[in-house]
């Protein structure tokens, strides 16, 4: 048997006046009048602890959505505990019943909580209806499918065999727990990190970040209605280095699914490195870390595709994506035009709630991410080497609104060009037109990171020059388009050297981490 290739989950648009806007309002509502309590998820236990934290959208920090109960180190043990009981029977059930759990959980965000994932992310993480759409619908669903498909592919490939001889090679999960850790960005990541290990039979750990906890619970929901056994997925909301200090000194910890930052990824890392004789196998460790990802336009670019791709690149979702368009490189030859028209362009988006379907900007998911952000403005604002083109202005009375800001730099290595921001922040470089093999070099040094990177350019020599010279700086690298929006089956996802192992999130390569393969020959 196989599962044949997935269709993407189409996207709707919730145009103005559509049903699906009017049921999309109608369950923001809904939501924003349960005042819900978060129990974690571990075992067949609901927990609630006394520790109540509340949960606001960004857009409007002064309101409850609910509450969720944080937990500690003796969670983080039994959340383990739990994952270890349901062990042996989650790995021996047949593929099909497994994989058929989420394909179920699929159909049913499909078809019936479609509303309540966006919504959910749309309040708890401010995305606007159309980023949410992307994310906590169309996305998790095509993990889920994808991943089913990948797998079921990955279980077939079988080594030869001759006369007197058969072989095979059985896909085993880890022997051990898998630990998932998720960021509040992209609702996706957390319906994908717990479950693609899950799929392959492993039991798991999850700790989304506080700030997607809302959103986090619901697709729990999800999944237990699919019929995802207690123990399998243990969800559990605590504090990053308690969780380390339980799951990194466990000797059945078996490998961890990170999406987060660069420098907490270290830490993981040199943290199992210390601990490595503790363990009974060598841990996998898959992480996707940080960005700092260009746009490089060449002398014949289009002006129209270069503003659309730095538009739509660097200020959806706020330019909270790890892949967003943060640095930009401008031939002089378009220079005046393009940055008239993105200074046209910032000032007619909408910043606001996301109960208004007009606005294309919310807010930023937090206060910390507020403060940060608005640092590297408030410095630009200062700095001789740095001009501020349009925006540059920020309020945090009811949400953490910070508007679109595009800053200008003569010098390429301003810290701007540099160091990732995490926000609707972006900076341009205009460089000598005929300097593009220069520039390109320049694209390669700047940063650590390698996750996404465009080239903007007409001329197929300057496409082919681009995509051999910074083939080791983006792991996603487009040509003509914007850097951001990878799609399940159709752009695998993830990037090199700060950015992450490159474990391509959705696609076979990521599978093969979480399984462990035994051959055995028999000889007749
Ligand atoms: N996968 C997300 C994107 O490509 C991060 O934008």
């Amino acid at each position: 048997f196989s599962y044949p290739l997935p269709a993407n989950e189409p996207v709707l648009n919730y145009a103005p006046g559509s049903k699906e806007r009017e049921q999309l309002k109608a369950t923001l509502a809904q939501l924003k009048s349960e005042q819900i309590e978060i129990p974690m998820y571990i075992g067949a236990e609901k927990v609630y602890t006394k520790n109540r934290v509340p949960i606001h959208p960004p857009h409007e920090r002064n309101f409850i959505l609910g509450y969720f109960s944080r937990g500690d180190k003796k969670h983080v043990q039994q959340a383990i505990d739990a994952a270890l009981a349901a062990k042996e029977q989650w790995a021996a059930m047949s593929w099909e019943n497994r994989a058929n759990i989420f394909l179920k959980a699929a159909d049913l965000i499909a078809t019936k909580y479609r509303f309540h994932m966006n919504g959910a992310t749309m309040l708890g993480q401010s995305k606007n209806a159309y980023q949410a759409e992307i994310d906590s619908a169309c996305e998790i669903i095509d993990f889920l499918r994808f991943n089913v498909h990948y797998l079921s592919e990955i279980y077939k490939q079988q080594p030869i065999s001759s006369p007197g001889m058969h072989n095979r090679v059985e896909y085993r999960p880890l022997e051990g727990f898998v630990l998932a850790v998720t960021p509040f960005n992209f609702t996706a990541i957390g319906g994908n990190l717990p479950t693609s290990a899950a799929m392959c039979g492993n039991v798991v750990v999850w700790k989304p970040a506080d700030t997607q906890v809302y959103s986090a619970q619901m697709f729990m929901r999800i999944l237990k209605e699919a019929g995802l056994p207690d123990g399998v997925i243990n969800l559990i909301y605590v504090d990053g280095p308690e969780l380390g200090d339980v799951c990194f000194n466990h000797k059945d910890f078996a490998g961890v699914h990170f999406t987060g930052s660069t420098c907490v990824f270290n830490t993981m890392w040199e943290t199992i490195g210390r601990n490595i004789g503790k363990y009974k196998s060598y841990p996998r460790i898959v992480g996707e870390t940080g960005g700092k990802d260009f746009v490089i336009a060449h002398k014949s670019a289009d002006p129209d595709v270069l503003v659309t791709a730095l538009l739509r690149g660097a200020f959806e979702y706020q330019g909270q994506k790890c892949s967003a368009a943060s640095r930009a490189y401008i031939p002089s030859n378009i220079a005046k035009e393009v940055k008239k028209k993105l200074v046209d362009g910032v000032r007619s988006f909408k910043m606001g709630t996301v109960e208004d379907f007009s606005n294309f900007i919310n807010a930023v998911i937090d206060e910390k991410s507020f403060d940060k952000i608005k640092g590297y403005i408030d410095r630009a604002k200062k700095d001789k080497d740095a001009t501020i083109l349009v925006g540059g202005d920020y309020d945090k009375k009811e949400g953490y609104f910070i508007s679109p800001t595009i800053i200008e730099t003569k010098n390429p290595q301003y810290v701007t060009m540099c160091e990732e921001i995490f926000g609707p922040v972006l900076t341009l470089y205009v460089y000598p037109a005929n300097q593009f093999e220069k520039t390109l070099e320049l694209v390669n040094q700047t940063s650590p990171y390698a996750l996404t990177g465009s080239i903007i350019a007409t001329d197929r020599y300057a496409v082919e020059l681009a995509t051999q010279k910074l083939s080791n700086a983006a792991g996603n690298f487009y040509i003509n388009d914007k850097p951001t929006g990878a799609v399940v089956g159709q752009q695998p996802f993830g990037g090199g050297r700060a950015s992450g192992t490159n474990d391509k999130a959705g696609s076979m390569l990521n599978l093969y981490r979480w399984l462990s393969a035994r051959t055995i020959k028999e000889t007749f």
